[in-house]
């Protein structure tokens, strides 16, 4: 059975990563969170003091930097320089400023790179904002999820309670909406639907039924 390529991109909290990583399970195929090695960087920027607005700093920094994505029995989990990361990735402070890290163009260049080469012999599901469109322009299946500000701000919102973190549903919205300016307006690669991705509005879909649409239009390619 021939080994395809997944691009899944999208807006910020569309449920990108949920779903790729059911599809990634049920074809046991790599899935690889690039939102992830820009938080790395990102949290990597704030521990060493380096200017978020200084693209030389950045790019030499990300060369110094080791991101690795490894499958343990307590899912994905992300190494910065051999540190497990995990969590510290997804704190406000990282959220708030991944954005300005990710616009720049040098740090893009590297990181597209590392992308491209996880994905050279196929079997792999990538989710992010510029897949389809500069990653993997020639993955089999590219999907595009998107969702209303609202149904996404809901959506972390309830995730925050279970988790037992606190969360403030109107701040979510307004910085999920913000996120949404940045990767969208961004002059290097913007979040935009790659002309032959298939668009999923997943507003009133459930995580279920947004992976049986993706294995459907993966079926057609196997
Ligand atoms: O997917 P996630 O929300 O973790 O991504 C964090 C941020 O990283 C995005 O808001 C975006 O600024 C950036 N990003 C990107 N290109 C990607 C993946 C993420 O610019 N392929």
């Amino acid at each position: 059975e021939k080994k395809i390529s997944i691009a899944i991109d999208g807006p910020a909290a569309a449920g990108k990563s949920t779903v790729a990583k059911i599809v990634a399970e049920k074809l046991t195929y790599i899935y690889v969170d690039t939102g992830a090695m820009y938080r790395a960087l990102t949290y990597k920027a704030l521990i060493t003091q380096t200017m978020l607005s200084d693209e030389a700093a950045l790019a030499k920094l990300l060369d110094n930097t080791k991101i690795e994505l490894r499958t343990a029995e307590n899912g994905q989990r992300v190494f910065l320089d051999g540190n497990d990361v995990t969590s510290e990735i997804r704190n406000n402070q990282v959220t708030g400023s991944v954005s300005e890290v990710a616009a720049h163009k040098s740090v893009r260049e590297d990181m597209v790179r590392r992308q491209q080469i996880m994905a050279l012999n196929g079997g792999v599901v990538m989710d992010g904002r510029d897949i389809g469109t500069h990653v993997l322009p020639n993955a089999e299946v590219k999907v595009f999820l998107i969702a209303s500000v609202n149904e996404r701000a809901e959506r972390r919102h309830q995730e925050n309670c279970k988790k037992g973190f606190p969360s403030d549903l109107a701040k979510l919205k307004e910085e999920i909406a913000q996120r949404d300016r940045w990767d969208s307006e961004r002059a290097v690669s913007p979040l935009r639907k790659a002309d032959d991705a298939v668009e999923i509005d997943t507003t009133c879909l459930s995580i279920q039924q947004v992976a049986e649409k993706i294995m459907s239009l993966v079926t057609e390619r196997i």
